[in-house]
């Protein structure tokens, strides 16, 4: 299965900035950068889902927007089915747009308010000239693949609950039939009780179509309900990636363990939770050696002047001394 050791990787990406320049005065001179991604290495294995899980400003979306072309990286290399993304031609680069499909957070602003469900959801079948039948055939049966009525497609976004534009959202992604779709906090904006369902309905369709997800998400109990393997990011850097179930039940890096402890528990009074101390950093002025230990309850002297390495061979990884 897929859920190992890379192995055939759809997306693999190595040393990867991704930095926000900062400019002041009327010259708006770059007096500094925010360094929203910095990726050692990360890969995607073919019919995977990868979950991308950190607090907010870590630098989930920019990576997200990164590999999808919407982000324009410092340096690094993103390769798609061993192609480096930042060498395509134009001609490549719109192939591409087929192969790899973005869906985002706000079911609602990510859809056009006056366009109707049938032109959002064929709107790219027609660029590319792969409507099969008529528009409204094509349309009614990715409806159906979704689990919305046929005539959903005559009606406007506004005329939809968060749940239902979520699956028109989804709709819109599959309808190229992409191997690779990056999801941004598809279900944060929606009730707990639609969550499910949304997710439900991605992990039917990966089964389908033998899909590979980034699953993005802060909240590492929605990321280890879809992802085979979950990464950890900090600040723009990945501090414990492995398989959901080891970095879930067997977590290393003292981030990992104090975002498994904010997890609320049913019924449980959590006595020992570990509590983040202080706000994160600014991206724009990283502590140094490791970026985690103005906050880490286990640091020591070597955190604030070494940058970890990699620890753990194999499939589960930490970037901290403790290893
Ligand atoms: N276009 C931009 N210009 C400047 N700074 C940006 C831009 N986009 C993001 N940033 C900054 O980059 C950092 C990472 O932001 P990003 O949106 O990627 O985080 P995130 O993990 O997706 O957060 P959230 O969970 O809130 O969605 C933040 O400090 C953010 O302010
Ligand atoms: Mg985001």
């Amino acid at each position: 299965m897929s859920n190992q050791i890379k192995k055939y990787p759809i997306i693999e990406v190595n040393n990867l900035k991704t930095w926000f320049p900062i400019k002041r005065g009327v010259l708006s001179r770059t007096v500094g950068y925010i360094r929203a991604v910095d990726i050692a290495g990360l890969y995607i294995n073919r019919g995977e889902t990868l979950g991308l899980v950190g607090e907010s400003g870590c630098g989930k979306t920019t990576f997200g927007r990164t590999l999808s072309g919407l982000e324009k990286p410092r340096t690094g290399e993103m390769f798609f089915y061993g192609k480096n993304i930042l060498d395509l031609s134009r001609r490549e680069l719109r192939e591409l747009r087929k192969k790899m499909q973005i869906i985002f957070q706000d079911p609602l602003s990510s859809l056009n308010p006056r366009m109707n469900v049938l032109d959002i959801v064929t709107e790219g079948l027609a660029e590319f000239g792969k409507i099969e039948g008529t528009r409204e055939d094509h349309a009614k049966r990715l409806m159906n693949e979704v689990g919305l009525d046929n005539d959903a497609i005559y009606r406007y976004p506004h005329e939809f609950s968060g749940g239902q534009r979520q699956r028109i959202n989804i709709a819109r992604a599959i309808a190229l039939r992409p191997d690779f779709i990056i999801c941004d906090e598809p279900v944060s904006a929606l009730d707990v009780s639609v969550q499910a369902q949304v997710i439900n309905l991605l992990m039917d369709l990966r089964d389908t179509y033998n899909l590979s997800y980034l699953f993005i998400s802060h909240d590492l109990s929605v990321v280890s309900a879809i992802s085979n393997r979950v990464a950890v990011m900090y600040l723009g850097r990945i501090v414990e990636s492995g398989l959901t179930g080891d970095v879930i039940n067997n977590s290393k890096h003292p981030y990992t363990k104090a975002l498994i402890n904010a997890v609320p528990e049913p019924g449980h009074y959590q006595k020992e939770r570990i509590v983040l101390k202080g706000e994160m950093p600014s991206p724009s002025a990283p502590p140094s050696g490791c970026m985690f230990h103005t906050r880490c309850p286990e640091v020591m002297e070597i955190c604030r002047k070494q940058e970890p390495k990699e620890t753990m061979s194999g499939i589960h990884q930490v970037w901290c001394h403790l290893y």
